[in-house]
C-alpha cells in the first residue's frame, strides 16, 4: 500500500515569519490522518520552519538543489545544506524551473541522482505544455522526461522517488486536468515504470497530480488508483483550503 502524500508548494510567496505561522496553523487543523504531509518552503526560511514543525507530522520539503557537493557555484544550495535544515523532500524539475530558468532535463537527471545519494526524498515534476497536449504529444514527453531523469538511478533506488505529474497549462491557471486526463497519465507513468524496472518497484513508487488543485476537486482527481496524492501551489498557501486537500 502506497501511502499519500499531499505536498505544499509554497513557491516564492511569504518570508519565514509568515510561514512559520502557516505551518503551525496546518499542524494545529490537521488533526489525525494516514496521509503524509510536506511543505516545501524557499531555502532560507527552512531552518525556521523545521522549527515551527518541529513535533508534529508534517515533513519538510526544499523546491531545489544543486548536484554538486559544494564549489564555486554562487546562488546555489547542496544536497548537505538541505539535509542539515532538517530537509526531507526536494522538489526537482519544477516546471517553472525548466521553462522560467531554463534547466534540462539531464541537470534534473544530475540533480536527483544526488539527492537520492543524499538520502533526500526527490519529487520529481514532469508535464506537458498546452501545445504538447495538444498535438498528442503528451506521452511523448513524459518518456522523454522519465528516460532523461531516471537513466541511471537503479531499482533499489527508484523506489523512494516520487513522480508528481504537473501539466504545465494546469500550473496556477485554474485549469485542471480532468481527473480522465490526471489518470491517463498516471497510469502511463505508472507502466512506463514497470517497464523500466519491475511490477514490484513501480508499484511502490508514488505518483502525485499538481495543477490547480483545490479542496473541491481533490477528491475527483485522486479517485484514480494510481494518483497517489498531490503537489499543491496556490491552495497549499491557505490553511483551510490545504487541509480541505489533505481530508479528500
Ligand atoms: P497550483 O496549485 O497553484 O496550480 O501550482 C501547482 C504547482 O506548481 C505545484 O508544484
Amino acid at each position: 500500500m502506497r501511502i499519500p502524500l499531499i505536498a505544499g508548494n509554497w513557491k516564492m510567496n511569504m518570508t519565514c515569519e509568515s510561514g512559520k505561522k502557516l505551518a503551525k496553523a496546518i499542524a494545529e487543523g490537521i488533526g489525525d490522518t494516514d496521509v503524509e504531509i510536506a511543505v516545501c518552503c524557499p531555502f532560507p526560511m527552512l531552518f525556521g520552519i523545521a522549527d515551527a514543525l518541529r513535533g508534529t507530522p508534517i515533513r519538510l520539503g526544499a523546491q531545489n538543489m544543486h548536484w554538486e557537493d559544494s564549489g564555486a557555484y554562487t546562488g546555489e544550495v547542496s544536497a548537505a545544506m538541505l539535509t542539515e535544515a532538517g530537509t526531507t523532500y526536494v522538489i526537482l524539475g519544477h516546471s517553472e524551473r525548466r521553462h522560467v530558468f531554463g534547466e534540462s532535463d539531464e541537470w534534473v537527471q544530475k540533480k536527483l541522482c544526488k539527492a537520492i545519494e543524499s538520502e533526500l526524498v526527490p519529487i520529481l515534476c514532469i508535464g506537458e505544455t498546452l501545445e504538447e497536449r495538444e498535438q498528442e504529444q503528451t506521452e511523448n514527453v513524459l518518456e522523454k522526461q522519465l528516460e532523461m531523469s531516471l537513466k541511471s538511478v537503479a531499482a533499489n533506488n527508484a523506489e523512494r522517488i516520487v513522480i508528481a505529474y504537473e501539466p504545465v497549462w494546469a500550473i496556477g491557471t485554474g485549469k485542471t486536468a480532468t481527473p480522465q486526463q490526471a489518470a491517463e497519465a498516471a497510469e502511463f507513468i505508472r507502466s512506463w515504470l514497470v517497464n523500466k524496472y519491475d511490477n514490484e518497484v513501480s508499484e511502490k513508487i508514488r505518483i502525485l497530480y499538481g495543477g490547480s488543485v483545490k479542496p473541491d476537486n481533490a477528491s475527483e482527481i485522486m479517485e484514480s488508483e494510481e494518483i497517489d496524492g498531490a503537489l499543491v501551489g496556490g491552495a497549499s498557501l491557505k490553511v483551510e483550503d490545504f487541509i480541505g486537500i489533505i481530508n479528500f
